[in-house]
């Protein structure tokens, strides 16, 4: 545990970190400052789109009435009054579920895992090929967050849901890594499977042609164009990656956590889940606000696009499906995930107002929906409460 007289961490940064950041003159850094660029960039910037909350006309008191997601004038640096209380209510409950990959026991994964009877060949693909999307999706999700999202997010207290969002992502790429590390798979294979297994790649680069949209520098919102890429960008995210991209991986480990094998993963995964289906509903209820506050957005032309990109979705992850699962195992088959993600996308349609894309398609896995709605009882491994405060952890000795 650290103490007030540990060293600073600066002393224990790697070589190369410290290589690749020397010392700076002073004349130099003076340049960098250049302190008079920052006013007339500010003053150049459009009015509506000022990440940092800082333009000219921002020096009245903040009205409830001002606020707006996206290409608001007001202070973005106030967090009060506030207008949107599903945000900051979503950022408490995330507070409330925080949890730490440590915290869970490996110990029978790793016995099961070396035992050469203890899982079939196909469990272990599907647990490797589930590692290999995982242990880069979140990465993606939060380079997404933090280079994207955030800065074309004009509201305090959507931001504050976001920073505790980019902080979950990066506790569930530690989740995967750990239990790559436990384990003791090659991570070489794991970690470069976004690379090199084409199911996996497939949805990758799906995905970044949306991340690039918002990461670019040059991108701002402000026209009905730029406004629809971002609220594309946006649905891609909440629905497809969160809400849909996920779902084939959960329900094949938390499979094997209900026939009591792989029970420490399932539990990662498990709030895991937990955590991303608040993702997705965040996602949805900013979409769902941002279509109300710009309803020139949502034209019929713009919605055949996003009905379009979800059944692009769908195949994708079906075919994912069909890759980590060539024959039937633990009870599932691929036939099953079809009809699954057909349920799953036709309730993400929903949610965002568009017509279901197939109707009448059935869960199959009525389980899984009891594990999102898990609150306070023991989850189904029998190990722990998945709902817990973290408030009396604090070790002042
Ligand atoms: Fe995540
Ligand atoms: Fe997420």
């Amino acid at each position: 545990m650290l103490s007030w007289d540990d060293e600073p961490a600066t002393t224990t940064l790697p070589q190369a970190v410290r290589a690749s950041a020397p010392i700076k003159p002073v004349e130099a850094l003076a340049e960098d400052l250049d302190l008079d660029r920052p006013l007339a960039a500010a003053a150049a910037t459009p009015a509506a789109n000022n990440a940092n909350g800082l333009h000219p006309e921002n020096t009245g008191r903040v009205r409830v009435e001002d606020k707006r997601i996206i290409n608001c004038r007001s202070d973005v640096n106030q967090l009060v009054p506030f207008k949107y209380k599903w945000a900051w209510d979503k950022y408490l409950a995330g507070c409330a579920n925080h949890w730490m990959p440590q915290e869970v026991n490996m110990n029978r994964d790793i016995a099961l895992w070396k035992d050469p009877n203890g899982l079939t060949d196909d469990e272990r693909l599907i647990v490797r090929r589930n590692l290999g999307f995982f242990v880069t999706a979140d990465s993606l999700a939060a380079n997404n967050i933090v280079l994207g999202t955030y800065r074309h997010i004009t509201n305090p207290e959507c931001r504050q849901f976001l920073l505790r969002q980019a902080f979950e992502e990066a506790i569930h790429t530690h989740a995967y890594q750990y239990i790559v590390e436990s384990l003791g798979l090659e991570e070489g294979e794991i970690f470069n499977m976004y690379h090199e297994v084409p199911s996996i790649r497939d949805k990758d680069q799906f995905l970044h042609q949306f991340i690039e949209t918002l990461t670019d520098p040059e991108f701002q919102t402000g026209t009905t164009e730029n406004d629809q890429k971002l609220l594309k960008s946006l649905i891609v995210f909440s629905c497809i990656m969160e809400g849909l991209f996920f779902y084939v991986g959960f329900v094949q480990i938390l499979a094997l956590g209900r026939q009591n094998k792989m029970t420490g993963a399932a539990e990662q995964y498990q709030y895991i889940l937990r955590d991303e289906s608040m993702h997705c509903n965040f996602g949805i209820d900013v979409v769902n606000t941002i279509k109300a506050e710009n309803p020139h957005l949502w034209t019929p032309e713009f919605r055949k696009e996003i009905s379009d990109l979800m059944l692009r979705g769908v195949e994708l992850e079906y075919r994912y499906a069909e890759d980590t699962m060539p024959r039937g195992v633990l009870g599932l088959n691929a036939p099953m995930f079809k009809e699954y993600l057909r349920y799953v996308a036709n309730r993400r349609c929903q949610q965002i107002g568009l017509d279901a894309l197939f109707p009448g398609a059935t869960n199959p896995f009525p389980w899984m929906s009891e594990l999102i709605d898990l609150k306070k009882e023991k989850n189904f491994f029998e190990t722990r409460v998945t709902e817990y405060q973290t408030g009396g952890a604090l070790n002042w000795e």
